[in-house]
């Protein structure tokens, strides 16, 4: 049995995570977050813990107390826009509570941590694409700075108190238990406008390229990388199958709801890079890992879940 720490395990990406590590009879799960999970309840053998990751005595109890070996770093407070609006609060909010995180973890039992990174924001402006993880590393949004500030920092812990790291960069994703109103992801929040009959709000032109993915196959690669004796003291893009212009995102909703949207286009914003691709080969052939939804899928799972917890 081993036993894990996830950070923000009540989050889209951690309440994911727990529902299917939950299945599984290898694990003991102990959750820490600031808020208890909002779409669903965890399974009785999930100790969840309401608290801050800042309260380092806390912390340092928690992972001595459930003899934690491996953690998945995904406690995080802001997206681009209020990180870069307030970046003073960022640090203090994010890489405040990660350099916690981490010096809790000297002299433990901790061997693992696993975070996630952003790899629509750690590279900046790129110079070819698609943008693999050797790139140069050139942030333009506060997010960007901080999520990099924190691979750094993890790697100087695991370089100094013999934790190994992996470091994942994912692209946007998307899927059930993603609050549509945290606009975290275009796929979630457009979806939802159509299907509650709000307005779409899109920064520039729609011309913008992501490469979105569905929550699941993230799911995946964090699970494996459990077991995979390749993912040691490694960075890794993660990517889908195809990137793709915003307005073409709303013409496949529109095909596969039937819904009509009202789009607003509004002024385009510094803060995002126009086009972003992510290579994920070296997730792909290192780590086996082939993300396997694709968009309409992906929309179509989307949109079941949100209209059971969000009935219009
Ligand atoms: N969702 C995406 O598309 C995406 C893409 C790239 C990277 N990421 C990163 O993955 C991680 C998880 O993302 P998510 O989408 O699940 O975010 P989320 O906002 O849904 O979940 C984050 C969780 O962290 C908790 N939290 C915040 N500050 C905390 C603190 N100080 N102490 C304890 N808990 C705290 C929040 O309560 C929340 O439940 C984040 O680091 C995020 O930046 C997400």
């Amino acid at each position: 049995m081993k036993n894990i720490l996830i950070t923000g395990g009540s989050g889209f990406i951690g309440a994911n995570l727990v529902h299917r590590l939950s299945q599984l009879d290898q694990y003991k799960i102990t959750v820490l977050d600031i808020t208890p999970p909002r779409f669903m309840t965890f399974p009785d053998h999930v100790r969840f813990i309401k608290s801050d990751l800042r309260d380092s005595d806390k912390l340092k109890k928690i992972i001595i107390d459930d003899s934690i070996e491996t953690i998945y770093h995904l406690a995080w407070g802001t997206i681009h826009e209020t990180a870069t609006r307030d970046p003073l609060g960022d640090i203090h909010e994010n890489v405040d509570s990660s350099l916690k995180l981490f010096d809790a973890c000297v002299n433990s039992k901790v061997t693992r941590i696993i975070y996630i990174s952003s790899g629509g924001t750690v590279y900046g402006v790129p110079k070819q694409l698609p943008v693999n993880e050797t790139h140069m590393t050139n942030p333009i949004n506060a997010f960007g700075i901080s999520k990099l500030t924190v691979e750094k920092y993890l790697q100087m812990y695991a370089h100094l108190h013999h934790i190994e790291y992996t470091i994942f960069r994912p692209s946007v994703l998307y899927g059930p238990y993603q609050n549509p109103n945290r606009r975290q992801s275009a796929v979630t929040v457009f979806t939802y406008n159509a299907l509650t009959g709000k307005t779409i709000h899109i920064w520039g032109s729609g011309d913008i390229i992501r490469d979105f993915f569905y929550i699941d196959d993230l799911i995946d690669v964090l699970i494996s990388a459990l077991s995979v004796s390749e993912c040691k003291n490694k960075i890794f893009n993660l990517s889908g199958n195809r990137a793709i212009r915003l307005n073409e995102v709303i013409n496949t909703i529109k095909q596969i709801l039937k819904i009509i949207p009202v789009v607003r286009y509004e002024e385009s914003r510094l803060i995002d890079v126009k086009e972003m691709i992510l290579d994920s080969s070296s997730a792909r052939n290192l780590l086996n890992w082939v993300p396997k939804t694709n968009l309409d899928k992906g929309i179509c799972l989307t949109a079941e879940w949100l209209k059971r917890y969000f009935p219009t």
